[in-house]
């Protein structure tokens, strides 16, 4: 076969915003950057999604509240972040030297918390000048996490609420706009096409699964709070068929996650129709996983002469 010559065009469109490539690194497993500058180039990732940005400081759920499992982790953070006061003050001025896309992942306890949130930065952001790069290209609206008692994963279960925050956010940003999807619901594409009826760019799939691990010989579970989110590998083949019913019913982008460790395992979910990814708990074994990634997805594309992303998920073959 002849090998395509020029390098394939990976960028990727998300509402107003390009991504110049699909490899982007999941929230909580990246925190706003600083901690992994030293270990790869963050100017080269697709886009990063900080850790959750709350109205006030959240410590997080007591510990235990992190166990790993067979090809997974339990967490059970509980959202913990410096609050939004901090996120302006102190994480915006780093966020802006960063050349890559940089999406706030954005969760609240009511529907006003999310867009004071949002209001609150688009204000802190209206500051810098035009031509300058912004600090902040959008968010990501995190409707899906199974560790907090109050908001999380209980917005995003119900099609209607995702629904009312997503056109409620929608109406303070021309920003790209990600609505972050649990997949402990019973039908994910109802719930992807109530974020598409209100105005969301894209929608993000899968936040973690829940989960509960026990040991026998205490009888304790091995998270204090009981149960936790699981991610890594494990979910894999969960997060892939999410992101093959969604990508089915919505028009907008799908970005797939959940248990990405390679360049096979992204190549899964862009076939499954995932417009991008994400990468999320194999960073902790290896921060250069996104950008090994990149390489592989490029590589696969050259041997394919395939010259865009948007070719991939026509290749998709089912056993006749
Ligand atoms: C330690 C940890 C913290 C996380 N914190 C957040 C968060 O703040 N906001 C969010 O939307 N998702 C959060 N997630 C979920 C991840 O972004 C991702 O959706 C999930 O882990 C599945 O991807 P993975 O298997 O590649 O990790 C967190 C996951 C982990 C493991």
């Amino acid at each position: 076969m002849e090998i395509l010559n020029r390098e394939p065009d990976v960028s990727v469109q998300i509402g107003p915003l390009v991504l110049p490539n699909p490899v982007g690194v999941a929230s909580g497993t990246f925190g706003y950057g600083q901690e992994y500058q030293e270990l790869l180039d963050i100017h080269r990732l697709g886009a990063l999604y900080t850790k959750a940005v709350s109205l006030e400081p959240k410590a997080g759920n007591k510990p235990p509240r992190l166990v790993e499992t067979p090809s997974g982790l339990i967490n059970s953070i509980g959202l913990a972040n410096p609050g939004l006061q901090v996120f302006l003050d102190e994480k915006i001025p780093y966020l802006q030297s960063l050349s890559c896309p940089v999406l706030v992942n954005v969760v609240g306890e009511s529907e006003s918390e999310y867009t004071t949130i949002v209001e609150a930065i688009e204000k802190r952001i209206g500051d810098y000048q035009e031509g300058e790069k912004s600090p902040v290209d959008g968010y990501e609206l995190n409707l899906s996490c199974p560790n907090v008692d109050k908001g999380g994963m209980a917005f995003g279960t119900e099609p209607d609420l995702v629904e009312r925050i997503t056109r409620k956010v929608r109406r303070l940003t021309r920003r790209a706009l990600v609505v972050k999807l649990s997949p402990n619901v019973t039908d994910i594409a109802q719930i992807a096409l109530a974020a598409e009826a209100g105005k969301a760019d894209a929608v993000s799939c899968i936040n973690t699964v829940v989960g509960m691990a026990i040991d026998v010989k205490t009888c304790k579970p091995l998270i204090a709070r009981g149960i936790g989110g699981l991610s890594g590998p494990a979910i894999r083949p969960i997060g892939v068929a999410c992101v093959w019913k969604a990508a089915r019913a919505v028009r907008i982008p799908v970005i797939g996650l959940g248990g990405i460790t390679c360049a096979d395992d992204a190549l899964e979910y862009l076939l499954a129709g995932a417009s991008a990814i994400q990468v999320g708990t194999a960073i902790f074994s290896n921060p250069r996983a996104p950008l090994e990634i990149l390489d592989g997805i490029k590589a696969w594309m050259r041997e394919r002469n395939i010259g865009t992303l948007g070719e991939i998920p026509a290749l998709l073959r089912f056993p006749s």
